[in-house]
């Protein structure tokens, strides 16, 4: 029915949610129809709208609780920033490769959000290891080494207690193992790797690489790129290696022009 069609009924109901109208359900009987809006049809409009109202209060909800999620470990990674300079910055940086690397594999927009926050917050259980280590010049002891080792399972700790984030705190555990089944918590190999694990392990060498240490200078993106080539295959997913290289040099190309 078009909008100047002449209406014999009308049955609206209203859609509310903490006593503010956020719409209106309507249904039009044309003149001319021999229809009657009946009482049962009243009835079964309003239970409609009751179930409009609870879906839309739930989307309400969904959404707070989402942002505040969100906000959440946004402050959880600052803190870490605070404890450990070389993560400043580290994060988002991960999380904006990881996100390229996703959209690439066609990833689905659940998997790629799961991945964004797992990237995002990863290296979080390094608020439990002692800031001289972390920022510490020298060699690390065998001590100093493996306690720098628990700090996925340290992230993995913190992340399972919340509920929905379950599958955030697998991905984040297994973020340092290698394609090769050398690395750690679990020593898993290829694909027993979770993929989001797999794309995190390379985004994070990426940065590592071209950030100065203490106890070595950054390489530049060139060099990064053959490293990236180099260790697909052994320490990471060569498939996934070989995208992040693409990109490097895609991105190269571009500030080249
Ligand atoms: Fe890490």
């Amino acid at each position: 029915m078009t909008l100047s069609s002449p209406i014999a009924e009308s049955l609206i109901v209203p859609l509310r949610w903490e006593g503010q109208l956020f719409g209106q359900l309507d249904l039009d009987i044309p003149l001319g129809s021999t229809d009657h809006f009946t009482d049962t049809d009243v009835e079964t409009m309003k239970n409609f709208a009751r179930v409009c109202d609870a879906f839309h209060a739930l989307r309400v909800y969904a959404r707070k609780e989402e942002t505040f999620l969100e906000k959440l470990l946004s402050v959880l990674m600052k803190a870490l920033e605070y404890h450990d300079r070389y993560t400043r910055g580290h994060s988002e940086t991960s999380a904006f490769y990881a996100l390229q690397i996703a959209h690439r594999l066609r990833l689905g927009p659940e998997a790629t959000k799961k991945l964004y926050w797992a990237t995002f917050i990863h290296d979080v259980g390094k608020i439990f290891i002692p800031q001289e280590i972390l920022s510490k010049p020298d060699k690390l002891s065998e001590e100093e080494y493996r306690l720098i080792k628990l700090h996925p399972l340290k992230s993995e700790e913190l992340i399972r207690g919340v509920e929905g984030l379950e599958d955030i705190a697998t991905i984040i555990r297994h973020h340092h193992e290698r394609w090769d089944g050398t690395g750690y918590p679990d020593g898993l190999r290829g694909e027993e790797i979770p993929l989001p694990s797999r794309i995190i392990a390379v985004v994070d060498a990426f940065e590592a690489m071209t950030s100065d240490r203490p106890y070595r200078r950054a390489l530049g993106i060139d060099e990064a790129i053959t490293e990236l080539r180099r260790a697909g295959g052994t320490q990471f997913d060569p498939v996934i290696a070989k995208i992040m290289a693409t990109i490097l040099e895609e991105e190269l190309e571009k500030s080249r022009k």
